[in-house]
């Protein structure tokens, strides 16, 4: 990867319900493939409620974002905020044009702009919005790659078994497009989802990573510098552990 020419890999991160860590891993994974020397856009698809430019630290409340690139007033270069402390990530906000406040993406828009930002980054993250028809008409609009993210409760396994199965149904993706990521892990004496094997077991998809519970996700937020770029954290950790996986892959397919 990275070569000019070469094809840059665009991963939708999707989840069943809000609230799992979609964002944060987002802007985790993005920082991770940047440290790693990798190009990275990460692009805010939640139009709704726009969260990856305070998980990065940018200011993104003014110019344009996704919205306005999918609505053809902005060419993408414009719209994309290059982050000063890594040169090789770039955020395409989650700036509405306007309101209403849910607007809805347009696939056939997605599907003609993810192309024109993998010829420029390695890796294009989007981070979609919850719920399971907006997103996965977001991932189902030419994304290589999907990331399911769950974390602990009730019905985790559903909810994310029901992303995969409408993936698989609706957005074509084969089991080898598909990952799972495994946020706010807790060890403790309850019988959990904390394997790895047990989850691909239960859900047929491999997993990019357990990502632990850890307050300094919490910090990260708010100083608006991801946990990943700090290494005493835990999550930061694992989540550095998962985007190696992630680029492995990656050059595998490549
Ligand atoms: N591993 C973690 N440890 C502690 N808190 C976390 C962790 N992951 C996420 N959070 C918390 O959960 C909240 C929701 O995460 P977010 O990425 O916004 O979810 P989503 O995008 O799926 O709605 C964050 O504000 C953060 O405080
Ligand atoms: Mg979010």
């Amino acid at each position: 990867m990275g070569d000019r020419g070469r094809h840059g890999l665009v991963v939708a991160v999707v989840s069943g319900r809000g609230g799992v860590g979609k964002s944060v891993s987002v802007g985790n994974l993005a920082v991770s493939l940047v440290q790693q020397g990798y190009r990275v856009a990460a692009v805010d698809g939640d139009l709704a409620l726009p969260s990856l430019d305070l998980i990065l630290g940018l200011e993104a409340g003014v110019g344009s974002g996704l919205a306005a690139v999918l609505a053809g007033r902005v060419p993408a270069e414009e719209a994309l905020v290059p982050h000063p402390r890594w040169p090789g990530l770039a955020l395409l906000p989650g700036l509405p044009v306007g309101l209403p406040a849910r607007p809805d993406l347009d696939p056939a828009a997605a599907r003609a702009l993810w192309p024109d930002l993998a010829e420029r980054f390695d890796f294009v993250l989007v981070d979609c919005p919850a719920g399971l028809e907006n997103g996965l008409r977001l991932a189902a609009a030419g994304a290589r790659q999907a990331i399911v993210v769950l974390a602990p409760g009730a019905g985790a396994v559903r909810s994310a078994d029901r992303v995969l199965g409408a993936l698989r149904a609706e957005a074509g993706f084969d089991d080898g497009q598909l990952w799972l990521l495994f946020n706010r892990y807790r060890p403790g004496p309850a019988p959990g989802l904390d394997r790895p094997d047990d989850l691909t077991a239960l859900l047929g998809v491999k997993v990019l990573g357990v990502i632990p519970e850890d307050d300094a996700m919490v910090q990260a937020l708010a100083r608006g510098v991801p946990a990943a770029a700090a290494p005493s954290s835990p999550a930061g950790a694992a989540f550095r552990r998962a985007a190696e996986r992630l680029a492995e892959s990656a050059r595998r397919q490549a």
